[in-house]
């Protein structure tokens, strides 16, 4: 990769900024100059191997550092105003998905963004990975009847994933990946339905506030239904995958692979080529100032965890809820 050296920031060192940080590391093109984490002790190992700065406020590291591009690895309810500090100085913005569990400070980050002409890319990895590449391929330009979505899971460990209120639940905290990719796949959500259980598998257990099951239906714009499944009570027992019926066919997505059955209805494309990680393709971005290298920018991702959330209030209010209820109009058009 050829281009200038871009200068990295984090706010939030645990568990992925530790996966982005060993990839960085092999990417000559980027500096890992100063790290961030309200846990000091975990900012201070984080930092040692790349003797980046240290920094406990990212307000401070925002002002100091000298941040070409800036990593944001925070749990979802601790999202605030540092991508709005980072968009004013003009620094490019790395944000782990979900953007954030409160839409009105993600959409005001995004007017912000917007403003500053800044590069934004967010961690919807799938949309990097071969499987779903080819899946998106193939569906796109076809009539796609329903899907079938399912992700049952265990509990991670990171204490606030439990927490309703903190991490939003399993849907908007993790299958917000495979929400991503119906979105990217078969374009936007209109609609949303849901009901949830809480407490029934997890009733013995005090921390756990977030449902053990999650029903969800999601109504596209080009009249397409999805049904989405997904619970965290399944402990280790847990398993996933992604159904597509079309006209006289369907499509299995299970990990990398994509199954297209019976075999000649459809011309199925070949895996696609090499990808550049998400985190290169990032740095690639940045250093080139191409910003079709990117495949998440802010504002689609914001409609993902909007859809999301609209599933959350949905399963509250036990009505349907339109996904430019939550958005505005304004922001849920801006990428038709
Ligand atoms: N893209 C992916 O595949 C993927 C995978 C795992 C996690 N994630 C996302 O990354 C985010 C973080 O998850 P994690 O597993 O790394 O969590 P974690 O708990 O391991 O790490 C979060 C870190 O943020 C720090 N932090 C919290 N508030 C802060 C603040 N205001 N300023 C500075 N630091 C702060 C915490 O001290 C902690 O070190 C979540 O939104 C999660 O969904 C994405």
């Amino acid at each position: 990769m050829a281009g200038k050296t871009v200068r990295i920031g984090f706010v939030g060192t645990g568990g992925i900024a530790g996966a982005h940080l060993r990839r960085l590391a092999e990417i000559p093109e980027a500096e890992i100059a100063a790290l961030c984490d309200i846990d000091e002790a975990r900012v201070k190992q984080a930092a040692a191997p790349f003797g980046a700065a240290v920094y406990t406020d990212a307000k401070k590291m925002i002002g100091e550092a000298k941040l070409d591009a800036l990593y944001v690895c925070v749990p979802p309810f601790a999202h605030g105003d540092v991508e709005i500090l980072a968009a004013d100085k003009g620094i490019h913005l790395f944000v782990e998905k979900p953007v954030n569990l409160y839409l009105d400070q993600a959409k005001k980050a995004w007017q912000h963004i917007k403003k500053a002409g800044i590069l934004t890319q967010v961690g919807y990895t799938l949309r990097y990975l071969p499987g779903p590449m080819r899946l998106k391929a193939f569906l796109t330009g076809k009539e796609v009847g329903a899907a079938h979505i399912f992700r049952w899971g265990g509990l991670p460990g990171t204490p606030w994933w439990r927490v309703y209120d903190k991490s939003g639940g399993q849907l908007v905290e993790m299958t917000t990946h495979q929400v991503d990719l119906l979105r990217w796949a078969m374009g936007e959500v209109e609609a949303v339905a849901a009901s949830y259980s809480f407490k029934r598998l997890h009733r013995d257990d005090a921390s756990t506030t977030v449902p053990d099951s999650q029903a969800v239906l999601l109504r596209f714009k080009s009249g397409a239904a999805a049904t989405v499944s997904t619970g965290c009570a399944a402990g280790k027992a847990g398993q996933g995958g992604m159904y597509f019926m079309l006209k006289d066919a369907k499509a299995v997505l299970d990990g990398d692979t994509l199954t297209v059955s019976p075999e000649g209805v459809y011309e199925v494309p070949p895996a696609p080529a090499e990808q550049p990680s998400i985190d290169a393709a990032f740095v690639r971005a940045v250093a080139s100032n191409q910003p079709k290298l990117l495949r998440s920018d802010f504002r689609d991702a914001l409609i993902t965890a909007a859809v999301t959330l609209a599933a959350n209030r949905a399963a509250e209010e036990g009505r349907v809820i339109h996904v430019a209820e939550l958005v505005g109009e304004e922001i849920y058009r801006e990428g038709q």
